[in-house]
């Protein structure tokens, strides 16, 4: 063993978490795991984890369930193409009939990349790939003072090579899951203790003073601005949802009435009810003018931000009179109904706006 993976494996033996995942060699608990914390932290998919494994036991139950009851599965945890991806694979490996044993197999399932099929196949079959993440990354940047940039792909093949060089051929299981833990725990993004590092004595960027600039990434990633007008229109006890089903954020889940906009809307209600009566139909004749409907800001200038997207949205309640309402695209569902549905964490904070007001 090379002495990086030894002191490696060395740190992890005393250092190491204990995590549910890693008391498994089944390679459809592995996916799960790896799949809730390809965007997530451990500390927040922990619980996720642990749900869906009881829900989902094995990749026959989920790939029998329904689409939509894994998306709620799901809920929060943002990223929601990872669920979708999820279902799909669970169905085509349902039909294989057993779990792929082979790195291109797994690879080849959607939603898994080179991280996923070589953690997975190192975990459960002791196969020899090594992971490269940011973490890893990060840690062979600082240790090998590697400063080509990790988004180039001279730089991506240059890492994947040294990683691969690095691992521990005997244990990968072991050493993929040091290293992950180290990058989680020792060798951090900000403010790393080097004093206490098991390898602080042969690490470039330490001798080099350039533990703070390294990794080095060539461009940063740009944010699109985007602008929800969310009307949550009440009609007695009912409202109105739709399924997003476009190639966009959030799609399959629920959300109520939307309203995209160019630019910001905050304080144009006017402009707003407008638009929105343009989308109503009523269906038994009945009139409506601005007497018989109750129009409500609920909260303006909320900001949510996404990965690549800040999504800047408005809150408003509409209560309609009795009567036959419909809005083309949407269903119309029961408030008692709506907790059924999986929607986003920005809907479901506007959900608790209106339905629980005092919290
Ligand atoms: N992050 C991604 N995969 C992980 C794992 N198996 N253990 C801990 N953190 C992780």
């Amino acid at each position: 063993m090379n002495e990086f993976a030894n002191r490696l494996i060395d740190w992890y033996k005393i250092n190491k978490r204990d995590l549910p995942w890693r008391k498994t060699k089944d390679p459809y608990r592995i996916w799960i795991s790896e799949i809730i914390l390809q965007q997530t932290r451990v500390a927040q998919g922990y619980a996720y984890y642990l749900r869906f494994i009881q829900r989902f036991p094995d990749v026959f139950v989920l790939a029998s369930a329904d689409e939509d009851e894994v998306m709620k599965y799901w809920q929060g945890l943002g990223y929601y193409s990872r669920a979708r991806n999820l279902y799909a694979a669970a169905k085509s490996i349902a039909e294989m009939g057993a779990f792929p044993k082979d790195y291109e197999k797994v690879l080849a399932l959607k939603g898994i990349g080179e991280y996923t099929a070589a953690a997975i196949c190192s975990f459960a079959y002791d196969l020899p790939y090594a992971v490269v993440d940011g973490n890893v990354y990060r840690i062979l940047s600082r240790w090998l003072g590697m400063d080509i940039p990790i988004d180039s792909n001279q730089g991506k093949k240059q890492f994947a090579l040294a990683a691969n060089e690095l691992l521990d051929k005997d244990s990968p299981a072991i050493y993929n899951q040091a290293i992950m833990d180290f990058g989680a725990l020792q060798c951090t993004p900000v403010s790393p203790d080097c004093t206490i590092c098991p390898l602080s004595d042969s690490c470039m960027a330490l001798a080099q003073g350039k533990v703070d600039t390294l990794p080095v990434k060539k461009q940063k990633t740009k944010m699109k601005e985007r602008f929800f007008n969310y009307i949550y229109v009440r009609v007695g006890t009912y409202t109105f949802v739709r399924k997003r089903t476009a190639n966009d954020i959030w799609r399959n889940l629920y959300e109520p009435l939307l309203l995209e906009t160019e630019k910001d809307f905050s304080g144009k209600d006017e402009r707003l009810l407008q638009k929105v009566l343009d989308v109503l139909k009523n269906n038994d004749g009945g009139v409506w003018n601005h007497q018989n409907l109750f129009w409500k800001p609920i909260k303006e200038d909320v900001k949510h931000v996404l990965s690549h997207r800040i999504v800047h949205a408005n809150f408003y309640e509409l209560v309609l009179p009795e009567g036959e309402w419909e809005i083309l695209g949407y269903q119309k569902v029961s408030q008692d109904e709506l907790y059924k549905f999986a929607v986003s964490n920005l809907v479901s904070h506007f959900f608790s706006l209106i339905l629980e007001p005092n919290h």
